[in-house]
């Protein structure tokens, strides 16, 4: 026990020496010769303005990055009363779906989209998209982008290499020759998730140039000049555009990880989907969390060390602890009653003792996916404060499951960011629904750059 509490601790001075290693993969991400080698993708976006409050219309964001699919029904209005109402509903991806074929995948989506048209009253003639696709990819126009690998447990067959805009149109095409509409359908814009959030969060704070996640995965995109994106051919009139730094790629190539990875974070690398890829990913999100933990309740209990009553069919021996386990744990720290019950449902009987053990672990899996972030955090924050000036403020927009409902998690990253930051300004900007509204205002900058009139009703009266 231990020795594996040991093993999760990280001193300021790994984390300042993975902060380092971190900015050496930015700088080599953002170079034309080193970009392809490197740990952090650091990805053009295309994106380069936030919203100016103009922005006005019905539109449709599409949200697929975990266990759902979102479809929104997005209006903007624009002026002094600049205002944004959601309708949303969900629909589930089931696994056979996300590890079937692409095909299967985007006639899934589409189907849903199908629903969600058809359910309500929709008085656009053009439904501008944006598409929240929050795996990496290559962006080559901010409605063109190529799927670089997945992650998040998605292996669906014939997409890596392919542009996700133009399956989608396939897709639309496809259904389209069944049951006709009579509006059309154009995809403005296709974003990651953390691009979507530092859009969502600079509608309402102008510092905003940081967005990140910490949910079933986890990532970073932020404000970088356009002349440091050597990558990008065609540069834009802005002069800053978003990066998508990829960093759960972080630890892939080199060894900048490997002297703080444990036996356990090997075993889920080695039993995963994409083996040797996303490493830091592994090591911080939702996804794996409760993976973690579940792997050294096993070993304490081969040990002998923990839960000495088991009963015959537990659960435990395999894959089955979620992130929100982990969560709740921390949460009944000092109430064994409800840790008990927690854990009986796996088929484990838990003394006082093995409820402290319990709450130990999960208080130290979730410090050090904090401080890995908290590392990141002030790795970029840097990277944008020698851009912008050392007292630029910097508002962070943050999403995700294990950010917003971990009892702990935000808290520890908010006190390590300033630990290891020193006169860092940068204040941390909870920012629900990145996806949604983000990919929305982002089709709304793009109707409004391209001269897209998007028809609302009281435009239709004029
Ligand atoms: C993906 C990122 C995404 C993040 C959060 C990671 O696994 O690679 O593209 O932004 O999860 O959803």
């Amino acid at each position: 026990m231990e020795s594996i509490l040991k093993s999760l601790y990280l001193s300021d001075l790994t984390l300042l020496e993975l902060a380092g290693a971190m900015r050496r993969e930015m700088d080599r991400g953002l170079a034309a010769k080193t970009n392809e080698g490197a740990e952090m993708r650091m990805l053009p976006t295309y994106v380069t303005g936030t919203p100016d409050g103009t922005e006005d219309g019905e539109f449709l964001a599409f949200d697929l990055g975990g266990t759902n699919f979102r479809i929104l029904l997005v209006k903007l209005v624009a002026g002094e009363h600049k205002n944004i109402t959601m309708n949303s509903q969900i629909y589930h991806i089931s696994q056979e779906i996300m590890t079937g074929t692409g095909a299967q995948l985007f006639d899934h989506l589409v189907e849903c989209l199908w629903d969600f048209l058809s359910e309500r009253e929709i008085t656009s003639q053009l439904l501008p998209i944006g598409f929240t696709f929050s795996f990496p990819s290559n962006h080559l126009g901010i409605d063109k982008n190529i799927l670089l690998c997945w992650t998040k447990g998605y292996t669906a067959s014939g997409m890596v290499g392919e542009d996700i805009g133009k399956l989608l149109n396939e897709a639309i095409d496809r259904k389209s020759k069944i049951r006709p509409l009579n509006f059309d359908l154009k995809i403005m814009a296709i974003m990651n998730d953390t691009v979507g959030t530092v859009v969502s969060c600079g509608y309402d704070d102008n510092d905003t140039c940081m967005g990140m996640i910490v949910g079933t995965g986890t990532n970073m995109a932020y404000m970088e000049k356009q002349e440091n994106i050597e990558l990008l051919e065609k540069k834009t009139p802005a002069s800053e555009m978003c990066i998508n730094a990829e960093w759960g790629a972080f630890g892939d190539k080199s060894e900048s990880l490997k002297a703080i990875r444990t036996e356990y974070d090997i075993y889920i690398d080695e039993n995963s989907p994409n083996k040797g890829q996303y490493i830091f990913d592994k090591m911080i999100s939702g996804m794996y969390m409760g993976e973690l933990l579940r792997l050294i309740i096993v070993k304490l209990i081969s040990n002998g060390e923990i839960f000495e009553e088991i009963a015959p069919d537990s659960k435990i021996f395999s894959p089955g602890l979620s992130a929100a386990f982990v969560s709740h744990i921390v949460n009944f720290n000092n109430d064994n009653d409800q840790i008990r019950q927690c854990v009986a449902r796996f088929g484990l009987i838990a003394s006082d003792e093995d409820c402290n053990k319990l709450v130990q672990l999960c208080e130290a899996i979730s410090k050090r996916a904090a401080y890995l972030c908290a590392a990141g955090v002030v790795t970029v924050a840097q990277k944008i404060a020698e851009n912008r000036g050392p007292d630029a403020k910097m508002t962070i927009g943050v999403d995700g499951s294990v950010y917003r409902k971990h009892p702990t998690f935000a808290k520890l990253l908010h006190s390590k960011v300033r630990d290891l930051g020193g006169d860092l300004n940068v204040t941390f900007h909870e920012t629900t629904d990145g996806s949604g509204r983000g990919a929305a205002l982002v089709a709304a900058v793009e109707c409004r750059l391209q001269n897209i009139r998007t028809k609302v009703p009281n435009q239709t009266e004029e």
